[in-house]
């Protein structure tokens, strides 16, 4: 059972509308292994979705499981990523593959032990929690604060403001199906709750949302005067 409205009304949403990713298994599906959703978490941290589509494909034909990746040839590995930038992720992405090769290929299944891996952070340990394993985490990126923020009509400027939109999303997050929950915000902040001319007419969430409500929820989340 979702325990609050907007988290059913979320998932109903995404259960129709969820974007078809080559990371995400088909509804219904069992879900992703946490290799590829670890993949695309770390290439997603810094780099569009559209960009990392076709990174993605190269590297899970290049290496199909942890295992390969782990022994991969250092210098290809770096060469496959050329293009996506920020290159401390691929150095990172290396470690970790090799970390968790040295645990048989198995990745730790709770966001404290995924924390301690190289290269995953806050966000990227609660993603591969909720996503790949089902834990209840509060996956919070930048699509996901712009939602809540409206939602919940935060007046605080960002980035004082985090705390108090996380504490919020941690409120609507259901204990069933936090993976898809966190993926139906995501993908909502994407496509429907813009930064610029937000689509409220179609937003499942319209109904209970303060921004919307107010009037104006392209004012959301404030930023802090520069
Ligand atoms: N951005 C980061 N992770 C994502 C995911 N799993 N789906 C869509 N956008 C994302």
């Amino acid at each position: 059972e979702i325990c609050n409205d907007t988290a059913t009304a979320l998932l109903g949403w995404y259960d129709a509308h969820a974007r078809k990713l080559p990371w995400r298994a088909p509804p219904g599906a069992p879900p992703t292994e946490p290799y590829r959703v670890w993949l695309s978490e770390v290439m997603l941290q810094q780099t569009t979705v559209a960009a990392v589509k076709s990174y993605f494909e190269k590297f899970t034909s290049a290496w199909p499981t942890v295992m390969d990746l782990a022994a991969a040839d250092e210098a290809e590995v770096m060469a496959a990523w050329a293009g996506l930038g920020y290159y401390a992720r691929a150095r990172n992405l290396i470690a970790c593959a090799r970390e968790v090769a040295g645990r048989g290929g198995v990745f730790p299944d709770s966001e404290e032990g995924l924390r301690a891996l190289p290269g995953l952070g806050a966000y990227t340990a609660a993603a591969v929690a909720a996503i790949a394993f089902g834990r209840r985490a509060v996956v919070v990126d930048a699509n996901v604060e712009r939602v809540v923020a409206r939602l919940f009509a935060v007046e605080a400027a960002l980035p004082a403001a985090r705390g108090e939109i996380r504490a919020l999303a941690d409120r609507i997050t259901p204990d069933e199906r936090a993976g898809d929950f966190a993926q139906g915000m995501m993908d909502l902040g994407a496509t429907v709750c813009t930064a610029r001319a937000p689509k409220c007419l179609i937003c499942p969430l319209a109904g209970s949302c303060a921004g919307r409500a107010s009037g104006a929820p392209e004012r959301f989340p404030v930023k802090a005067a520069k």
